[in-house]
């Protein structure tokens, strides 16, 4: 493994313990879970498919999916990661495959999966263009990608002076430093966010069909009502997107 990769990995190893602590990466409510429910159960169907969860962490959407019928492979870089997700899983009686492997170089082989899935994951990624062919790779012809990323992230000085306070709440509530990223250390085209425009071109470069998105509005909308005070403080109104899109028909 490179050094780049390997400091990517021992980040989420390290971050593996509280990430679920932050209101961002669970659902705030059955409300909030049936939705996403929904929505995946649109995007990738309604039961019975072969599906990648990418990235899996500790398993927001493999849980979602595999409690829909689904039949779900996650993979992740970090084994820390994969641990919360195995005990998560285990403890509701989910069988999902979970296996250490590289977003940018799967260990599946071609036109494995009849869907391919991940949320937040591009952004972590050194080379999102290599990954976004992997992921084409692996999926059967006219399967479905689906993925989860935010839109470009707030710049100005106000909204980084109200993100610094939520730093300091979250470094006193949840003990720990939210000010070691991993931006500070590698080099991420993605770590800033990503304007949505950048994602549907690189998905039509790659060669997927039928790209469509979403802003995941209402979704956002459940999240803050429940967010504790500080993490709503600095919270942006720019959505989380909805990707979608087929590899072509043989
Ligand atoms: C922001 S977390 C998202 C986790 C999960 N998808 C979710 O929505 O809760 C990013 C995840 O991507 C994983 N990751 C980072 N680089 C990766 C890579 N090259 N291959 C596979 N997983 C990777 C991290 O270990 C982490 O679990």
């Amino acid at each position: 493994m490179d050094e780049t990769k390997s400091i990517i990995r021992s980040y989420w190893d390290q971050r593996s313990s509280t990430f679920d602590l932050s209101p961002g990466h669970i659902a705030s409510s059955k409300r909030e879970e049936d939705a996403w429910k929904a929505l995946l159960r649109e995007r990738v169907g309604s039961s019975g498919k072969k599906v990648l969860d990418v990235g899996v962490g500790t398993g927001f959407l493999s849980i979602m999916l595999a409690e829909i019928g689904h039949n779900v492979v996650g993979v992740d870089l970090s084994e820390e990661m994969i641990k919360n997700a195995r005990r998560k899983m285990d403890a509701r009686g989910l069988k999902v495959k979970l296996e250490m492997g590289d977003a940018e170089n799967l260990p599946f082989e071609d036109e494995s999966f009849d869907a391919v899935v991940n949320r937040a994951v591009l952004w972590t990624l050194p080379n999102p263009k290599k990954a976004l062919s992997e992921w084409k790779r692996v999926l059967k012809p006219n399967g479905t990608l689906c993925f989860f990323l935010h839109g470009s992230h707030s710049k100005g000085l106000f909204h980084r002076s109200k993100k610094q306070l939520t730093n300091f709440a979250v470094l006193a509530r949840e003990k720990r430093n939210p000010w070691k990223s991993l931006y500070n250390s590698v080099d991420l085209p993605m770590g800033g966010g990503v304007d949505p425009t950048v994602v549907t071109n690189l998905l039509k470069k790659t060669g997927y069909v039928d790209i469509g998105l979403n802003p995941l509005v209402e979704i956002g909308e459940m999240k803050r009502e429940r967010m504790p005070w500080y993490y709503r403080l600095s919270s942006e109104k720019s959505p989380q997107y909805c990707y979608y899109c087929l590899k072509p028909k043989r």
